[in-house]
């Protein structure tokens, strides 16, 4: 690096080429990857930091380990825990943040060919994301079904059971089978439009991967699908999967909304993305 470079960090200069990548028009494909980091700031623990995060804080359920709470063969038996840490989660509560404004900025300039959520908070499409460019890999609470016979449970009624913390039973006559949000457990298939989706990320021309650990297969796999040459901007607390072992990833560590804002600064897009957020 040439001795009179000015004091700014790698990231920044490089947050700096990301930008100009995107302001030469280079990026008309970008692919977004996020997972809980981008809503801890809306309020929604994520699952493994440490102290904060879901699964060091569900003692009061005493579970066998933490991810029993979303293990489906121990929500048979003992759906509680599940239901009261869904009072805690369901949407509705929260708002997004303005990493999830940014997602939606993108869209907003055609710049969005598709974004992959682990979240089930349903945040980007709060944000106002498209509901067609997003992938919600681990499912959502928006729709309910049994467990046992797949039939769907009124959304009313299950609001009212999530703010009892109550476990709903399948409407349908003989059944009474537990019914569960669409949301993914540990041992269940992911939705179908997952794996309809699984190689639009090898058509990346510019990935960001926002907020996660990448340590829950298959979605973790996603960001190394970018085509080499293609690249990868990981906006974490920490460094994380694969991330930074090619030579065109750019790893912004931190809060992921303070390196946002700092990309939108590069692009000149500061005031419409606050303006964005603020109108949300
Ligand atoms: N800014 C940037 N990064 C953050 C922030 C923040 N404000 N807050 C947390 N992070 C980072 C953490 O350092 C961690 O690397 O986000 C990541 C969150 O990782 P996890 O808690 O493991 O969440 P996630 O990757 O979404 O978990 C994946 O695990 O339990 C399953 O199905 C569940 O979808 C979930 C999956």
């Amino acid at each position: 690096i040439d001795p009179d470079t000015p004091p700014e960090t790698l990231s920044e200069r490089s947050l700096r080429a990301v930008a100009q990548f995107i302001k030469d028009g280079r990026a008309k494909r970008i692919v977004v990857m996020t997972g809980a980091g981008i809503s801890t700031a809306a309020g929604i623990p994520d699952f493994r930091s440490p102290k904060t995060g879901l699964y060091h804080n569900l003692s009061r359920f005493n579970l066998p380990h933490p991810e029993a709470v979303f293990e489906i063969d121990f929500f048979r038996t003992n759906p509680e825990p599940f239901y009261l840490l869904a009072k805690e989660l369901y949407p509705g509560n929260f708002s997004p943040t303005v990493s999830h404004a940014f997602i939606a900025l993108l869209a907003k300039k055609g710049l969005l060919r598709m974004l992959f959520t682990q979240n089930i908070d349903c945040l980007e499409r709060a944000a106002g994301v498209p509901s067609e460019k997003i992938v919600e890999a681990h499912g959502s609470f928006a729709t309910q079904r049994c467990i046992e016979c797949r039939t769907e449970f009124p959304d009313d009624l299950m609001r009212e059971h999530v703010k009892r913390g109550e476990a709903p039973r399948c409407i349908r006559k003989g059944c009474g089978g537990l019914v569960k949000p669409d949301i993914v457990f540990f041992g269940e298939q992911l939705p179908e439009a997952f794996y309809n989706n699984i190689s639009v990320p090898n058509t990346a021309d510019l990935m960001l991967v926002m907020g996660t650990s990448l340590l829950v297969h298959p979605f973790a796999g996603l960001p190394r699908r970018a085509q080499e040459g293609v690249p990868r901007v990981l906006f974490n607390l920490e460094r994380v999967g694969d991330m930074g072992s090619r030579a065109d990833d750019v790893l912004v560590l931190g809060d992921c909304d303070s390196g946002i804002r700092k990309l939108a600064d590069e692009l000149g897009w500061r005031d419409e993305l606050e303006a964005l957020w603020r109108s949300i």
